[in-house]
């Protein structure tokens, strides 16, 4: 029996900044507000012509190099995210075939800004199972279309991004210790995006109403966020009898610095040992996972043999964590 061990990640970005100052222009508000209810300064925007696949093939490719692992030699892409290039085909399927990763299978997996967590759990049981030797598991998401630019409430807290890891076999005491998945429909009203599916199709009064766009009870996804990523990460650790003393690093979901501090104090793990990039990105929902663990491996704050969790929490609601050795 193997663990899945990641062997290479890579990020993906667009290259337009917009920054709170830039928001003061057009929406009432200010980067004093911004930063201290949030931590965020600034935050990607995909370019007009840039879908999820665009981000996702470009974060992708670059996983595959570092992995040094070629794209036919692929089984299978997990690609976690909540804004499609459209209904359907899958985006997943559209990496595949830009990638020209011939026999993998390929899919999309919607959990909410969990989806590359729930990926990561995907792929380490197809591997566990021996079905499958090399998983790309992808997180893009491209938030700026979603987002009501007059809600200051919301349009501020997102950005775009992707990040992808390639995943293979390891030895049982590296890679992929322990998983933990969740979810709470009961909570679907705080956090979605009401309108464009079948519940209720796009229609000139929908988009009067603005219901093509994200809607969120701040206030109750902020609760729920700190006790579930405390909650998921104390469980992936006791999977395998370990303790938050024995963590070397927490990768969080990057949604508010603030969500952030208060599972690190809640943990009682100090903030030394975990990951924040949220001031530069925003929430970028699936991508953010990916493109803080890839920014604290390539700094050295993660090294070989670490205890690395992985945890997430979104709409669904959703929240999950991996414990990796690292
Ligand atoms: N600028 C200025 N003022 C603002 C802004 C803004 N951008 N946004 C809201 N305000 C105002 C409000 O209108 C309100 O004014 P009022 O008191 O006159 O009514 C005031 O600021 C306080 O608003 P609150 O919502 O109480 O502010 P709070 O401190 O709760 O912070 C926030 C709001 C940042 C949204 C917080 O609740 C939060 O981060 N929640 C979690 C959000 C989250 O993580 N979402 C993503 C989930 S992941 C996924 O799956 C997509």
């Amino acid at each position: 029996k193997y663990n899945a061990g990641i062997v290479g990640l890579g990020t993906y970005v667009p290259e337009r900044i917009l920054t709170n100052i830039e928001l003061e222009s057009s929406l009432e508000t200010s980067d004093e507000w911004i930063l201290s209810r949030t931590g965020i300064k600034e935050r990607r925007i995909a370019a007009p012509e840039q879908a999820a696949s665009d981000l996702a093939l470009a974060a992708a490719s670059a996983a595959l190099e570092n992995a040094r692992v070629s794209a036919s030699e692929v089984d299978l892409i997990i690609c976690a995210t909540l804004t499609p290039d459209m209904f359907f085909p899958a985006t997943g399927c559209i990496v595949q075939d830009r990638l020209g990763a011939k026999k993998a299978a390929a899919f999309d997996l919607e959990a909410g800004c969990s989806g590359f967590i729930y990926g990561l759990s995907v792929a380490q049981a197809f591997i566990a199972s021996g079905i499958y030797k090399t998983v790309l598991v992808i997180g893009t998401d491209v938030m700026s279309r979603i987002v009501n630019w007059r809600d200051r409430g919301t349009c501020v807290l997102f950005g775009d991004g992707a990040g992808a890891v390639v995943l293979k076999p390891v030895e049982q005491d590296q890679g992929i210790l322990s998983v933990h998945l969740g979810a709470d429909g009961s909570g679907a009203g705080t956090l979605l995006v009401p309108a464009g599916g079948s519940r209720m199709p796009l229609s000139q009064e929908v988009l009067d109403l603005n219901l093509q766009f994200i809607q969120m009870s701040g206030g109750d996804v902020f609760k729920f966020a700190v006790i579930a990523m405390c909650n998921a990460t104390k469980h992936v650790l006791a999977g395998v009898g370990l303790e938050t003393e024995d963590l070397g690093m927490l990768v969080p979901h990057q949604a508010n610095t603030r969500i952030i501090e208060s599972a690190a104090k809640r943990l009682k793990l100090p903030m030394d040992k975990v990951v924040v990039t949220v001031d530069r990105y925003g929430n970028n929902s699936t991508a953010s996972v990916p493109l803080a663990l890839k920014e604290a491996v390539d700094d050295g704050r993660i090294k070989n043999g670490q205890n690395v969790v992985l945890v997430g929490f979104g709409a669904g609601l959703t929240w999950g964590a991996v414990l990796i050795r690292w």
